[in-house]
């Protein structure tokens, strides 16, 4: 079980020490594009598995090479949702944890007049009855987790929850805001943002260390 610091009880911080240790490595500005890449994996490892740990299950059977063996697996769907494109960052390390995972695909960019995050591509299979988790892992003013919960309520998930790397509080009360039934988890709750709306320490863009682009 991961360990958690008491928070309100829709919102994880994930704060064990292998987590912790994938967290510093992004944090720092010195991690090499190719490390990032690594470190993001496990943190979508971590975080996917937190996400999921009251998931219920079921009891079936596997046969091994002596015989039947009672096992579990998941009672519901599991489908992350990464919105793009830092979200695909912690997608791998969520597939490798979960392997009854599916995955659809958001596209949110700030639309310049409203200033509001606006919908450009949308690819999600049939989630009624599952578990949803949106991958976003910078909560910055928390605009586009909370454009996410509200596209993927139409498909009528049993959860939904947002995973995320950093987050401030305002983007997780944005979140809530959006859906009072959201949960939402991550591996620290930083102090606030920047003039740049870059959250503060942070660990700068995400999308641009995970992809190597110019910042
Ligand atoms: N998006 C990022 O990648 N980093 C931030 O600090 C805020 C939003």
């Amino acid at each position: 079980m991961p360990t958690s610091t008491p928070t309100p009880d829709r919102v994880l911080v994930v704060d064990d020490a292998a987590t912790s240790v994938h967290l510093a490595r992004v944090r720092d500005a010195s991690t090499s594009p190719t490390d990032f890449i690594r470190h993001a994996r496990q943190l979508g490892v971590h975080l996917g598995l937190a996400a999921v740990a009251d998931l219920p299950v079921r009891e079936v059977e596997v046969t091994t090479p002596l015989g039947p063996a009672p096992a579990r697996e998941p009672a519901v769907p599991i489908v992350a949702v990464p919105v793009l494109r830092a979200g695909l960052g912690l997608l791998q390390g969520l597939q490798e944890a979960l392997p009854t995972l599916v995955v659809g695909m958001l596209g949110l960019e700030r639309d310049e007049e409203t200033l509001e995050a606006r919908e450009y591509y949308r690819n999600i299979p049939p989630a009624k009855g599952a578990w949803v988790l949106v991958l976003e892992p910078m909560l910055a003013t928390g605009g586009s987790a909370a454009a996410a919960v509200r596209s993927v309520a139409d498909l009528e998930p049993a959860r939904v929850t947002v995973v995320s790397v950093v987050a401030t509080q305002q983007a997780v009360d944005r979140i809530l805001e959006a859906d009072p039934e959201a949960h939402v988890v991550t591996a620290a709750l930083d102090p606030g943002l920047d003039d740049n709306g870059f959250i503060v320490p942070g660990l700068g863009d995400f999308g641009d260390r995970l992809f190597g682009t110019p910042g």
